[in-house]
């Protein structure tokens, strides 16, 4: 990982033996799940296993869900922020939009670039830290899809700086799209065992809550199909010291947003604009414009 930055993996994922989980949306029992009951908490594992995660199943619907929501036409330059291995990056080069990615996991890069050039896509791919990112007004679209990193730092002021980079990237007009867990919806439910059958793996997930630092924490169980049940231990983790990820509520969203020249203008509970943010919504979808 080029990065030396304390981060957590934050939700998802990943790994070929590690890592992670998070949850998307508990409607739509879409959870990212960690491996193999281990924690994965200030530090990462990211691994192209993650293609085989069922919250990665989605693509097609989540850029349909972007293009509608913030009314796109194919003409915008898009930079999709830890864009993992580009699944919405790609998808969207598809649809003829310029498109830049970023992320810090060499494979998932390398894969991106290699299928961009399968496909011969407008879509480039960066291997680096987000929060390195100097882009200055270059851009139409943000996205930050199944977390983009929001909330993965160690500190807040390092969570606050990822914001910096978005607001500082977009063009004066410019809209943001990110997809998250939701504060609220921790709050109120948490703790919580979740399951989640996906295509290829069944999951199991555990999250908690930590107030004092906002910040959800989980475990999670990864069991493929055809493959034996493996055994794991039936315990929550109890420490107190893993770092999780930092979540925000809308507030919380709002206030940073307005910090940055930007405005919150539309908040939605999943990938679907009928169902609004709220704290029965595991998923926030947030989109701010620049003013
Ligand atoms: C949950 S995955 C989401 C990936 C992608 N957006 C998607 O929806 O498939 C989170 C991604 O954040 C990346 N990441 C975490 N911290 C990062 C950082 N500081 N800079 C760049 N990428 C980072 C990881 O490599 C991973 O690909």
């Amino acid at each position: 990982m080029p990065s030396t930055r304390k981060v957590k993996s934050g939700g998802l994922l990943s790994g070929s033996r590690h890592c992670l989980v998070r949850a998307v949306s508990v409607d739509s029992l879409n959870v990212r799940i960690a491996e193999e009951s281990e924690v994965c908490m200030g530090g990462g594992f990211w691994a192209l296993d993650i293609k085989d995660m069922s919250w990665v199943e989605h693509t097609a619907e989540e850029v349909d869900f972007i293009e509608k929501v913030l009314a796109l036409n194919s003409s915008e330059r898009i930079l999709d922020l830890a864009c993992g291995f580009g699944r919405h990056s790609l998808e969207l080069a598809r649809r003829g939009y310029s498109v830049v990615g970023v992320d810090f996991t060499e494979a998932y890069v390398d894969d991106a670039r290699r299928n961009a050039a399968k496909e011969g896509l407008a879509a480039e791919f960066i291997l680096e830290d987000v929060l390195k990112l100097k882009f200055e007004s270059e851009f139409d679209v943000v996205v930050n899809m199944a977390d983009g990193a929001i909330g993965y730092f160690a500190t807040e002021e390092e969570n606050l700086q990822l914001f910096d980079v978005i607001a500082r990237a977009l063009k004066p007009g410019g809209k943001h799209l990110v997809g998250v867990c939701s504060a609220a919806y921790a709050i109120k439910h948490f703790p919580k065992r979740h399951w989640e059958a996906g295509s290829k793996r069944l999951s199991l997930a555990d999250f908690r809550w930590n107030p004092k630092t906002s910040r959800m924490i989980y475990k999670g169980h990864l069991f493929k199909f055809g493959e034996p049940l493996p055994v794991f231990p039936d315990k929550f983790p109890d420490s107190g010291e893993e770092l999780g990820t930092r979540l925000y509520s809308i507030e919380e969203i709002e206030q940073i947003m307005a910090g940055r020249g930007m405005k919150v203008v539309a908040a939605y509970g999943g990938y679907d604009c009928s169902t609004p943010a709220s704290e029965d919504a595991f998923m926030q979808v947030v989109r701010s414009d620049k003013a």
